[in-house]
Protein backbone atom coordinates (compact mmCIF):
# COMPACT_ATOMS: atom_id res chain seq x y z
CA UNK A 1 0.00 0.00 0.00
CA UNK A 2 2.83 2.19 1.00
CA UNK A 3 4.63 1.56 -2.42
CA UNK A 4 1.67 2.78 -4.09
CA UNK A 5 0.44 5.65 -2.27
CA UNK A 6 4.35 6.95 -2.95
CA UNK A 7 3.78 6.24 -6.68
CA UNK A 8 0.01 8.28 -6.97
CA UNK A 9 2.11 10.86 -5.15
CA UNK A 10 5.22 10.61 -7.89
CA UNK A 11 3.10 11.56 -10.51
CA UNK A 12 1.96 15.23 -9.61
CA UNK A 13 4.35 17.88 -10.36
CA UNK A 14 4.05 20.60 -8.10
CA UNK A 15 5.18 20.41 -5.11
CA UNK A 16 2.75 22.22 -3.01
CA UNK A 17 0.17 19.94 -4.02
CA UNK A 18 2.20 17.03 -3.96
CA UNK A 19 3.05 17.94 -0.27
CA UNK A 20 -0.97 18.43 0.33
CA UNK A 21 -1.72 15.21 -1.85
CA UNK A 22 0.98 13.16 0.39
CA UNK A 23 -0.27 14.75 3.76
CA UNK A 24 -4.17 13.14 2.84
CA UNK A 25 -2.42 10.01 2.08
CA UNK A 26 -0.71 9.65 5.43
CA UNK A 27 -3.69 10.42 7.02
CA UNK A 28 -5.47 7.41 4.74
CA UNK A 29 -2.16 5.09 5.61
CA UNK A 30 -2.59 5.53 8.94
CA UNK A 31 -6.20 4.26 9.16
CA UNK A 32 -5.72 1.90 6.59
CA UNK A 33 -2.78 0.42 9.38
CA UNK A 34 -5.42 0.50 11.90
CA UNK A 35 -7.02 -1.43 10.08
CA UNK A 36 -5.10 -4.09 9.22
CA UNK A 37 -4.23 -4.05 12.90
CA UNK A 38 -8.32 -4.38 13.62
CA UNK A 39 -8.78 -7.10 11.54
CA UNK A 40 -6.02 -8.99 12.91
CA UNK A 41 -7.15 -8.95 16.65
CA UNK A 42 -11.01 -8.09 16.15
CA UNK A 43 -13.18 -4.78 16.84
CA UNK A 44 -15.85 -6.09 19.11
CA UNK A 45 -16.57 -4.63 21.94
CA UNK A 46 -16.43 -6.76 25.39
CA UNK A 47 -20.03 -6.79 26.42
CA UNK A 48 -19.42 -7.98 30.23
CA UNK A 49 -17.59 -4.31 30.52
CA UNK A 50 -20.48 -2.27 29.47
CA UNK A 51 -22.68 -0.32 32.13
CA UNK A 52 -25.69 1.80 31.30
CA UNK A 53 -24.40 5.41 31.74
CA UNK A 54 -24.95 7.28 34.59
CA UNK A 55 -27.10 9.90 35.49
CA UNK A 56 -24.26 12.28 35.35
CA UNK A 57 -23.12 10.80 31.95
CA UNK A 58 -26.41 11.49 30.64
CA UNK A 59 -28.44 14.71 31.48
CA UNK A 60 -32.04 15.22 31.19
CA UNK A 61 -32.09 18.90 29.14
CA UNK A 62 -34.89 19.69 31.47
CA UNK A 63 -32.50 19.47 34.16
CA UNK A 64 -30.13 22.25 32.87
CA UNK A 65 -30.47 25.61 33.91
CA UNK A 66 -32.68 28.38 31.37
CA UNK A 67 -30.73 31.48 30.43
CA UNK A 68 -31.37 34.19 28.99
CA UNK A 69 -27.84 35.54 28.33
CA UNK A 70 -26.37 35.52 25.43
CA UNK A 71 -22.15 36.14 25.56
CA UNK A 72 -21.53 33.30 25.27
CA UNK A 73 -22.14 33.27 21.68
CA UNK A 74 -19.16 35.52 20.82
CA UNK A 75 -17.22 32.43 21.71
CA UNK A 76 -19.12 29.87 19.30
CA UNK A 77 -18.90 28.30 15.54
CA UNK A 78 -21.78 26.32 13.89
CA UNK A 79 -20.18 23.87 11.71
CA UNK A 80 -22.98 21.73 9.57
CA UNK A 81 -21.68 18.21 8.18
CA UNK A 82 -21.99 18.74 4.40
CA UNK A 83 -19.82 15.94 2.69
CA UNK A 84 -22.73 13.67 1.69
CA UNK A 85 -24.58 13.23 -1.15
CA UNK A 86 -28.25 12.43 -1.43
CA UNK A 87 -27.70 8.88 -3.10
CA UNK A 88 -30.83 7.25 -0.84
CA UNK A 89 -33.06 9.50 -2.17
CA UNK A 90 -31.31 9.42 -5.55
CA UNK A 91 -29.81 12.62 -5.72
CA UNK A 92 -26.68 13.20 -7.30
CA UNK A 93 -25.72 16.16 -5.95
CA UNK A 94 -25.17 17.24 -2.00
CA UNK A 95 -27.71 16.58 0.01
CA UNK A 96 -28.43 19.94 0.95
CA UNK A 97 -28.91 20.94 -2.12
CA UNK A 98 -32.87 19.15 -2.05
CA UNK A 99 -35.15 21.78 -1.59
CA UNK A 100 -37.23 21.51 1.37
CA UNK A 101 -39.69 24.69 1.61
CA UNK A 102 -40.55 27.51 0.13
CA UNK A 103 -37.52 27.13 -2.75
CA UNK A 104 -35.42 27.05 -0.01
CA UNK A 105 -32.60 23.85 0.55
CA UNK A 106 -31.23 22.92 3.40
CA UNK A 107 -28.18 24.78 3.10
CA UNK A 108 -30.81 28.16 2.40
CA UNK A 109 -32.49 27.17 6.20
CA UNK A 110 -28.93 26.87 8.23
CA UNK A 111 -27.95 29.93 6.54
CA UNK A 112 -31.00 31.44 7.81
CA UNK A 113 -31.42 30.56 11.47
CA UNK A 114 -27.58 31.64 11.45
CA UNK A 115 -28.15 34.84 10.02
CA UNK A 116 -31.46 35.70 12.62
CA UNK A 117 -29.47 34.50 15.32
CA UNK A 118 -26.72 37.11 14.90
CA UNK A 119 -28.98 39.47 14.04
CA UNK A 120 -31.34 38.75 17.22
CA UNK A 121 -28.40 38.79 19.51
CA UNK A 122 -26.18 41.34 18.17
CA UNK A 123 -23.23 38.78 17.58
CA UNK A 124 -21.34 36.89 14.57
CA UNK A 125 -21.55 33.54 14.74
CA UNK A 126 -19.92 32.09 12.03
CA UNK A 127 -21.05 29.60 9.86
CA UNK A 128 -18.81 27.09 8.59
CA UNK A 129 -19.52 24.07 6.04
CA UNK A 130 -17.24 20.91 5.99
CA UNK A 131 -17.63 19.58 2.03
CA UNK A 132 -16.26 17.17 0.61
CA UNK A 133 -15.21 16.37 -2.96
CA UNK A 134 -18.58 15.60 -4.45
CA UNK A 135 -20.61 18.24 -2.15
CA UNK A 136 -17.91 21.52 -2.74
CA UNK A 137 -18.97 23.17 -5.97
CA UNK A 138 -22.70 23.15 -5.79
CA UNK A 139 -22.42 24.51 -1.99
CA UNK A 140 -20.51 27.40 -3.62
CA UNK A 141 -22.89 28.04 -5.77
CA UNK A 142 -25.74 27.88 -3.17
CA UNK A 143 -23.74 29.78 -0.59
CA UNK A 144 -22.74 32.09 -2.79
CA UNK A 145 -26.30 34.44 -2.66
CA UNK A 146 -24.97 35.21 0.99
CA UNK A 147 -22.01 37.33 0.34
CA UNK A 148 -24.02 40.02 1.27
CA UNK A 149 -25.68 39.16 4.14
CA UNK A 150 -24.79 39.41 8.01
CA UNK A 151 -23.02 36.32 8.27
CA UNK A 152 -19.97 34.94 7.45
CA UNK A 153 -19.54 31.62 5.73
CA UNK A 154 -16.80 29.72 5.55
CA UNK A 155 -16.04 26.30 3.60
CA UNK A 156 -13.45 23.84 3.72
CA UNK A 157 -13.21 20.47 2.28
CA UNK A 158 -12.79 17.28 3.91
CA UNK A 159 -10.08 14.37 2.61
CA UNK A 160 -10.58 12.52 -0.10
CA UNK A 161 -9.49 9.09 0.44
CA UNK A 162 -8.46 6.44 -2.23
CA UNK A 163 -10.85 2.91 -2.34
CA UNK A 164 -9.00 0.05 -1.70
CA UNK A 165 -9.89 -2.88 -3.77
CA UNK A 166 -11.14 -5.80 -1.30
CA UNK A 167 -9.64 -8.71 -2.63
CA UNK A 168 -5.61 -7.37 -2.47
CA UNK A 169 -6.58 -4.59 -0.18
CA UNK A 170 -4.60 -2.04 -3.12
CA UNK A 171 -5.75 1.45 -3.72
CA UNK A 172 -8.50 1.62 -6.83
CA UNK A 173 -6.92 5.00 -8.16
CA UNK A 174 -4.04 4.13 -10.37
CA UNK A 175 -3.33 8.00 -10.79
CA UNK A 176 -4.00 11.43 -8.40
CA UNK A 177 -6.71 12.40 -10.58
CA UNK A 178 -8.47 9.45 -11.64
CA UNK A 179 -11.88 9.72 -11.27
CA UNK A 180 -14.07 10.59 -8.70
CA UNK A 181 -16.25 7.06 -7.99
CA UNK A 182 -12.36 5.84 -7.30
CA UNK A 183 -12.24 8.07 -4.25
CA UNK A 184 -14.70 8.86 -0.85
CA UNK A 185 -14.68 11.48 1.68
CA UNK A 186 -13.99 8.92 4.69
CA UNK A 187 -16.80 9.45 7.42
CA UNK A 188 -17.59 12.54 9.52
CA UNK A 189 -14.93 11.23 11.99
CA UNK A 190 -12.76 13.16 9.52
CA UNK A 191 -13.70 16.66 10.61
CA UNK A 192 -10.79 16.41 13.82
CA UNK A 193 -8.57 16.08 10.86
CA UNK A 194 -9.91 18.20 8.45
CA UNK A 195 -10.08 20.63 10.57
CA UNK A 196 -6.73 20.76 12.10
CA UNK A 197 -4.47 20.06 9.10
CA UNK A 198 -6.97 22.86 6.77
CA UNK A 199 -5.59 25.79 9.75
CA UNK A 200 -8.87 26.45 10.29
CA UNK A 201 -9.00 25.37 13.49
CA UNK A 202 -6.21 27.61 14.32
CA UNK A 203 -7.94 30.49 12.64
CA UNK A 204 -11.24 29.68 14.64
CA UNK A 205 -9.06 29.86 17.66
CA UNK A 206 -7.51 33.12 17.06
CA UNK A 207 -10.49 34.49 16.24
CA UNK A 208 -11.33 33.65 20.11
CA UNK A 209 -13.91 31.07 19.39
CA UNK A 210 -13.92 28.45 21.76
CA UNK A 211 -17.03 26.55 21.01
CA UNK A 212 -17.78 24.62 18.44
CA UNK A 213 -21.56 23.76 17.68
CA UNK A 214 -21.31 20.16 14.86
CA UNK A 215 -24.77 19.04 13.27
CA UNK A 216 -25.94 16.95 10.38
CA UNK A 217 -27.09 19.16 7.52
CA UNK A 218 -30.30 17.34 7.35
CA UNK A 219 -31.52 17.59 10.84
CA UNK A 220 -33.34 20.58 10.56
CA UNK A 221 -33.90 20.29 13.88
CA UNK A 222 -30.45 21.59 15.32
CA UNK A 223 -30.66 24.75 15.75
CA UNK A 224 -28.69 26.41 18.42
CA UNK A 225 -29.15 26.27 21.70
CA UNK A 226 -28.47 28.85 24.56
CA UNK A 227 -28.96 26.54 27.19
CA UNK A 228 -26.64 23.65 26.25
CA UNK A 229 -24.01 26.21 25.37
CA UNK A 230 -24.39 27.77 28.28
CA UNK A 231 -24.20 24.40 30.24
CA UNK A 232 -21.62 23.20 28.00
CA UNK A 233 -19.49 26.34 29.87
CA UNK A 234 -20.88 25.91 33.05
CA UNK A 235 -19.47 22.37 33.45
CA UNK A 236 -16.45 22.52 31.89
CA UNK A 237 -17.63 20.10 29.43
CA UNK A 238 -15.03 19.36 26.77
CA UNK A 239 -17.45 17.84 24.58
CA UNK A 240 -21.26 17.22 25.02
CA UNK A 241 -23.48 14.85 23.02
CA UNK A 242 -26.93 15.63 22.50
CA UNK A 243 -28.76 12.26 22.58
CA UNK A 244 -32.47 11.74 22.48
CA UNK A 245 -34.95 8.89 23.73
CA UNK A 246 -35.16 5.96 21.34
CA UNK A 247 -37.85 4.67 19.73
CA UNK A 248 -38.29 1.35 17.58
CA UNK A 249 -37.80 3.17 14.76
CA UNK A 250 -34.14 4.48 15.49
CA UNK A 251 -32.71 0.89 16.06
CA UNK A 252 -29.72 1.65 14.23
CA UNK A 253 -28.61 4.95 16.29
CA UNK A 254 -25.07 4.77 18.00
CA UNK A 255 -25.45 4.96 22.35
CA UNK A 256 -23.72 5.96 25.31
CA UNK A 257 -22.32 3.87 27.44
CA UNK A 258 -20.27 3.30 30.44
CA UNK A 259 -16.96 1.32 29.47
CA UNK A 260 -15.08 0.49 31.97
CA UNK A 261 -16.13 3.95 33.74
CA UNK A 262 -15.43 5.80 30.90
CA UNK A 263 -17.85 7.26 28.30
CA UNK A 264 -18.12 5.84 25.01
CA UNK A 265 -19.92 5.79 21.91
CA UNK A 266 -21.28 2.18 20.94
CA UNK A 267 -21.80 1.43 17.38
CA UNK A 268 -23.63 -0.91 16.13
CA UNK A 269 -20.52 -1.85 14.23
CA UNK A 270 -18.69 -2.83 17.38
CA UNK A 271 -21.42 -5.26 18.70
CA UNK A 272 -20.70 -9.19 18.66
CA UNK A 273 -23.36 -10.85 16.48
CA UNK A 274 -25.00 -12.79 19.55
CA UNK A 275 -25.78 -9.36 21.21
CA UNK A 276 -27.39 -7.25 18.14
CA UNK A 277 -30.74 -7.50 19.33
CA UNK A 278 -29.79 -6.32 22.95
CA UNK A 279 -28.67 -3.48 21.39
CA UNK A 280 -31.18 -2.64 19.34
CA UNK A 281 -33.90 -3.36 21.82
CA UNK A 282 -35.48 0.10 23.49
CA UNK A 283 -35.30 -1.21 27.07
CA UNK A 284 -31.45 -1.68 27.57
CA UNK A 285 -29.92 1.54 25.58
CA UNK A 286 -33.11 4.06 25.88
CA UNK A 287 -31.31 7.08 23.64
CA UNK A 288 -29.42 7.00 20.67
CA UNK A 289 -26.94 9.59 19.48
CA UNK A 290 -28.52 12.70 17.32
CA UNK A 291 -24.93 13.83 16.13
CA UNK A 292 -25.64 17.47 17.65
CA UNK A 293 -22.06 17.87 19.27
CA UNK A 294 -20.78 20.80 21.55
CA UNK A 295 -16.90 20.80 21.19
CA UNK A 296 -14.06 22.44 22.67
CA UNK A 297 -11.85 23.96 20.39
CA UNK A 298 -8.87 24.41 22.26
CA UNK A 299 -9.67 20.79 23.47
CA UNK A 300 -9.42 19.56 19.70
CA UNK A 301 -6.36 21.29 19.49
CA UNK A 302 -4.95 19.31 22.66
CA UNK A 303 -5.87 15.82 21.17
CA UNK A 304 -4.99 16.66 17.38
CA UNK A 305 -1.30 18.04 19.12
CA UNK A 306 -0.80 15.03 20.91
CA UNK A 307 -1.52 12.73 18.15
CA UNK A 308 -4.25 10.79 20.34
CA UNK A 309 -6.70 10.79 18.00
CA UNK A 310 -8.14 7.51 17.62
CA UNK A 311 -11.82 6.32 16.32
CA UNK A 312 -13.28 3.36 15.44
CA UNK A 313 -12.99 2.17 12.25
CA UNK A 314 -16.36 1.63 10.44
CA UNK A 315 -15.61 -0.70 7.27
CA UNK A 316 -18.17 0.54 4.66
CA UNK A 317 -18.54 -2.62 1.62
CA UNK A 318 -19.42 -1.21 -1.68
CA UNK A 319 -19.63 -2.57 -5.16
CA UNK A 320 -18.34 0.19 -8.05
CA UNK A 321 -20.59 0.64 -11.24
CA UNK A 322 -18.09 -1.39 -12.87
CA UNK A 323 -19.04 -4.55 -11.00
CA UNK A 324 -15.49 -4.13 -8.54
CA UNK A 325 -16.02 -5.14 -4.76
CA UNK A 326 -14.37 -2.34 -2.68
CA UNK A 327 -13.86 -1.10 0.58
CA UNK A 328 -14.22 2.02 2.37
CA UNK A 329 -12.76 2.80 5.88
CA UNK A 330 -14.36 5.94 7.44
CA UNK A 331 -14.89 7.00 11.22
CA UNK A 332 -18.01 8.65 13.13
CA UNK A 333 -17.39 12.22 14.62
CA UNK A 334 -19.31 11.21 17.44
CA UNK A 335 -16.44 8.58 18.57
CA UNK A 336 -14.80 11.19 19.51
CA UNK A 337 -16.17 11.53 22.95
CA UNK A 338 -13.72 9.74 24.60
CA UNK A 339 -10.97 11.75 24.18
CA UNK A 340 -12.42 14.33 25.99
CA UNK A 341 -12.48 16.07 29.51
CA UNK A 342 -16.10 15.91 31.49
CA UNK A 343 -17.65 14.53 28.14
CA UNK A 344 -21.43 13.64 28.96
CA UNK A 345 -24.34 13.07 26.69
CA UNK A 346 -27.50 16.13 27.24
CA UNK A 347 -30.80 14.13 26.81
CA UNK A 348 -32.75 16.40 24.52
CA UNK A 349 -36.35 16.71 23.22
CA UNK A 350 -37.22 14.70 19.94
CA UNK A 351 -37.68 18.26 18.37
CA UNK A 352 -33.88 18.38 18.12
CA UNK A 353 -33.61 15.63 15.71
CA UNK A 354 -35.53 16.37 12.44
CA UNK A 355 -33.52 14.18 9.65
CA UNK A 356 -34.58 13.69 6.15
CA UNK A 357 -33.29 10.55 5.14
CA UNK A 358 -35.76 9.60 2.97
CA UNK A 359 -38.78 11.40 0.98
CA UNK A 360 -41.02 9.79 3.63
CA UNK A 361 -39.26 12.23 5.78
CA UNK A 362 -39.39 14.97 3.14
CA UNK A 363 -43.02 14.10 3.11
CA UNK A 364 -43.09 15.56 6.61
CA UNK A 365 -41.20 18.69 6.33
CA UNK A 366 -42.44 19.76 3.09
CA UNK A 367 -46.52 19.57 4.26
CA UNK A 368 -48.34 21.71 6.74
CA UNK A 369 -47.39 20.08 10.02
CA UNK A 370 -44.70 22.23 10.04
CA UNK A 371 -43.98 26.01 9.50
CA UNK A 372 -41.09 27.69 8.75
CA UNK A 373 -39.69 30.80 11.51
CA UNK A 374 -36.60 32.03 10.43
CA UNK A 375 -35.12 28.88 8.79
CA UNK A 376 -36.39 26.80 11.78
CA UNK A 377 -39.26 24.20 11.10
CA UNK A 378 -41.77 24.90 14.05
CA UNK A 379 -44.70 21.81 14.38
CA UNK A 380 -47.71 23.47 13.77
CA UNK A 381 -49.67 24.78 16.86
CA UNK A 382 -53.41 23.43 15.17
CA UNK A 383 -51.76 20.19 15.33
CA UNK A 384 -53.55 18.37 18.09
CA UNK A 385 -51.15 15.48 18.72
CA UNK A 386 -47.58 15.88 19.82
CA UNK A 387 -46.56 12.96 17.68
CA UNK A 388 -45.67 13.38 13.91
CA UNK A 389 -47.56 10.94 11.60
CA UNK A 390 -45.84 7.48 11.14
CA UNK A 391 -45.54 8.16 6.82
CA UNK A 392 -44.50 4.98 4.49
CA UNK A 393 -43.98 5.74 1.52
CA UNK A 394 -42.83 2.66 -1.09
CA UNK A 395 -40.67 2.26 -3.67
CA UNK A 396 -42.40 4.40 -6.72
CA UNK A 397 -41.63 7.58 -4.22
CA UNK A 398 -38.20 6.95 -3.18
CA UNK A 399 -36.26 9.07 -5.90
CA UNK A 400 -36.78 13.05 -4.88
CA UNK A 401 -37.70 13.78 -8.53
CA UNK A 402 -40.22 10.57 -8.65
CA UNK A 403 -41.77 12.02 -5.38
CA UNK A 404 -42.37 15.38 -6.73
CA UNK A 405 -43.99 14.57 -9.49
CA UNK A 406 -46.79 12.16 -7.64
CA UNK A 407 -48.02 15.41 -5.68
CA UNK A 408 -49.90 17.67 -7.00
CA UNK A 409 -49.23 19.59 -4.12
CA UNK A 410 -48.61 18.02 -0.71
CA UNK A 411 -51.35 17.04 1.18
CA UNK A 412 -52.78 18.59 4.31
CA UNK A 413 -51.53 16.34 7.11
CA UNK A 414 -52.42 17.95 10.34
CA UNK A 415 -54.75 15.30 11.95
CA UNK A 416 -53.47 12.32 9.92
CA UNK A 417 -51.86 9.75 12.41
CA UNK A 418 -50.51 6.96 9.84
CA UNK A 419 -50.45 7.12 5.67
CA UNK A 420 -49.09 4.13 3.71
CA UNK A 421 -48.74 4.24 0.09
CA UNK A 422 -47.65 1.51 -2.02
CA UNK A 423 -47.61 1.35 -5.87
CA UNK A 424 -48.39 3.47 -8.66
CA UNK A 425 -50.46 6.01 -6.81
CA UNK A 426 -50.59 10.25 -7.88
CA UNK A 427 -51.82 13.06 -5.61
CA UNK A 428 -54.01 15.74 -7.14
CA UNK A 429 -53.40 19.37 -5.34
CA UNK A 430 -55.06 20.22 -2.06
CA UNK A 431 -55.59 16.61 -1.03
CA UNK A 432 -56.16 16.38 2.79
CA UNK A 433 -55.34 12.82 4.89
CA UNK A 434 -57.05 12.27 8.44
CA UNK A 435 -56.17 9.19 10.53
CA UNK A 436 -54.98 6.05 9.14
CA UNK A 437 -55.23 5.99 5.85
CA UNK A 438 -53.70 3.10 3.11
CA UNK A 439 -53.53 3.01 -0.32
CA UNK A 440 -52.47 0.27 -2.10
CA UNK A 441 -51.72 0.29 -6.02
CA UNK A 442 -50.82 -3.80 -7.34
CA UNK A 443 -48.85 -4.53 -9.80
CA UNK A 444 -50.18 -3.35 -13.24
CA UNK A 445 -52.77 -0.99 -11.26
CA UNK A 446 -52.86 3.03 -10.61
CA UNK A 447 -54.70 5.21 -8.21
CA UNK A 448 -55.03 8.82 -8.63
CA UNK A 449 -56.08 10.96 -6.03
CA UNK A 450 -58.78 12.99 -7.01
CA UNK A 451 -57.79 17.06 -6.79
CA UNK A 452 -59.88 17.94 -3.52
CA UNK A 453 -60.39 14.98 -1.82
CA UNK A 454 -60.89 14.40 1.87
CA UNK A 455 -59.66 10.49 3.13
CA UNK A 456 -59.99 10.16 6.44
CA UNK A 457 -59.98 6.09 8.08
CA UNK A 458 -59.61 5.22 4.27
CA UNK A 459 -58.15 2.13 2.51
CA UNK A 460 -57.97 2.38 -1.10
CA UNK A 461 -57.29 -0.27 -3.53
CA UNK A 462 -57.38 -1.30 -7.03
CA UNK A 463 -57.72 1.18 -9.84
CA UNK A 464 -58.32 4.52 -10.30
CA UNK A 465 -57.72 6.67 -12.85
CA UNK A 466 -58.34 10.35 -13.24
P1 LIG B 1 -24.25 9.92 7.29
O1 LIG B 1 -23.97 9.46 5.91
O2 LIG B 1 -23.36 9.46 8.36
O3 LIG B 1 -25.65 9.56 7.81
O4 LIG B 1 -24.28 11.49 7.25
P2 LIG B 1 -26.98 9.58 7.07
O5 LIG B 1 -27.36 10.98 6.69
O6 LIG B 1 -27.86 8.83 7.98
O7 LIG B 1 -26.68 8.76 5.76
P3 LIG B 1 -27.73 8.04 4.86
O8 LIG B 1 -28.76 9.06 4.45
O9 LIG B 1 -28.27 6.93 5.69
O10 LIG B 1 -26.88 7.59 3.68
C1 LIG B 1 -24.55 12.33 8.36
C2 LIG B 1 -24.03 13.71 8.03
O11 LIG B 1 -22.64 13.65 7.85
C3 LIG B 1 -22.26 14.20 6.62
C4 LIG B 1 -23.49 14.10 5.74
O12 LIG B 1 -23.45 15.11 4.75
C5 LIG B 1 -24.61 14.31 6.75
O13 LIG B 1 -24.84 15.68 6.99
N1 LIG B 1 -21.07 13.46 6.13
C6 LIG B 1 -21.13 12.13 5.93
C7 LIG B 1 -19.92 14.15 5.90
O14 LIG B 1 -19.86 15.38 6.08
N2 LIG B 1 -18.84 13.47 5.45
C8 LIG B 1 -18.86 12.14 5.23
O15 LIG B 1 -17.83 11.58 4.81
C9 LIG B 1 -20.03 11.45 5.49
Amino acid sequence: MKVELGKLASQITTEEQRNFFSQEMDGFYMLFTRYLDDTAKGTKIDWDRIQSPSQEQVVAYKDIPEITTSSDLNKLAVLKLNGGLGTTMGCVGPKSAIEVRDGMTFLDLSVRQIEYLNRKHDVSVPFILMNSFNTDDETKRIVQKYATHNVDIITFNQSRYPRIKKESLLPVPRSPDAPIEQWYPPGHGDLYESLYTSGLLDQLLAQGKEYLFVSNVDNLGATVDLNILHHMVDTDAEFIMEVTDKTKADIKGGTLIDYDGHIRLLEIAQVPDEHVEDFKSIKKFKIFNTNNLWINLKAIKRVMDEEALELEIIVNNKTTDSGEKVIQLETAVGAGIKHFKNAHGVNVPRTRFLPVKSTSDLFLVTSNLYSLVHGQLVVNPKRMFNVVPLVKLGDHFKKVQDFLSRFKTIPQILELDHLTVTGDVTFGAHVELRGTVIIVANHGERIDIPSGSMLENKVVTGNLRI
